[in-house]
């Protein structure tokens, strides 16, 4: 196939950015979007130019590293699909594809294609763990859940972490990414002692990054990878007001 890139290109965070124009001819339809923008870099190292910065790691849907926003959506067209489980087969000779970083306050744009989502990182640092000792495994296991709550606690799990659903919410809004992280852990009886603290904290992290708020346009559970519900978010906000109203302890900060 024939592909006609246009990527963003942006030497730094500061730097002013614009797309630029790549043809591509041999693109096979096998390939992964990844190996694709892999293809394009070995082309401009051969011609002495830049390649082009974007992140990846596992390129196997878990580790929430590649996501780039590809003709307007988060992840590119396909449902449940992160960028590194996208193949070319998507697409048809002859296209043009716009790729372009995540843009959110809260995500500056490092260089390219990459953006520094450290903001997540002090959401999960603010309440996404359980102090206590639990043990290990088999102590852990003795616990007895309900099958139906371990489902709601695994469905939030599975968050990657990606960021696709600020990407996609017209206020770059970290709702559904705080809510997975928080009710998985709220739901399960190891985590429910600080629910209280943790909902309030990640919520106080939250703002503080400079998310927006959350409209309940629905947009970031349409382009989430992981098919997170917002019903996490409907749950999250119960708990945080439930938190508010019962609580000995107000996080302020
Ligand atoms: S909720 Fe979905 S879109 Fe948001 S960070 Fe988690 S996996 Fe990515
Ligand atoms: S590279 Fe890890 S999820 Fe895509």
């Amino acid at each position: 196939m024939k592909i006609n890139l246009k990527v963003w290109r942006q030497k730094g965070p500061d730097a002013p950015g614009k797309l630029v124009d790549y043809a591509l001819d041999n693109v096979s339809q096998d390939m992964s979007f990844l190996e694709m923008l892999d293809m394009l870099n070995e082309k401009l190292i051969v011609e002495g130019e830049e390649p082009v910065a974007f992140d990846h790691d596992c390129r196997e849907g878990i580790c929430g590293a590649c996501g780039v926003v590809i003709n307007g959506q988060a992840h590119g067209p396909n449902r449940r699909t992160t960028t590194c489980q996208l193949h070319m087969r998507s697409f048809n000779d002859g296209d043009e594809i716009y790729i372009e970083p995540w843009r959110a306050r809260a995500f500056p744009i490092i260089k390219d294609l990459m953006v520094d989502r450290t903001a997540f990182d002090s959401i999960i640092q603010a309440g996404g763990f359980i102090s206590a000792n639990t043990g290990s495994a088999p102590d852990a296991n003795e616990i007895l859940v309900g099958k139906d709550v371990s489902d709601h606690a695994m469905n939030a799990a599975e968050c990657i972490g990606c960021g696709a659903c600020v990407a996609s919410c017209k206020n770059a809004s970290a709702m559904l990414f705080t809510a997975a992280k928080a009710e998985h852990l709220n739901t399960l009886p190891q985590g429910k002692p600080e629910r209280n603290v943790r909902v309030q904290k990640m919520v106080l992290a939250m703002d503080e990054a400079g998310f927006g708020n959350c409209t309940n346009t629905g947009a970031c559970e349409v382009q989430c990878p992981k098919g997170i519900s917002i019903t996490n978010i409907a749950a999250m906000n119960a708990n945080y007001v439930r938190s508010m109203a019962g609580s000995e302890v107000k996080v302020t900060k």
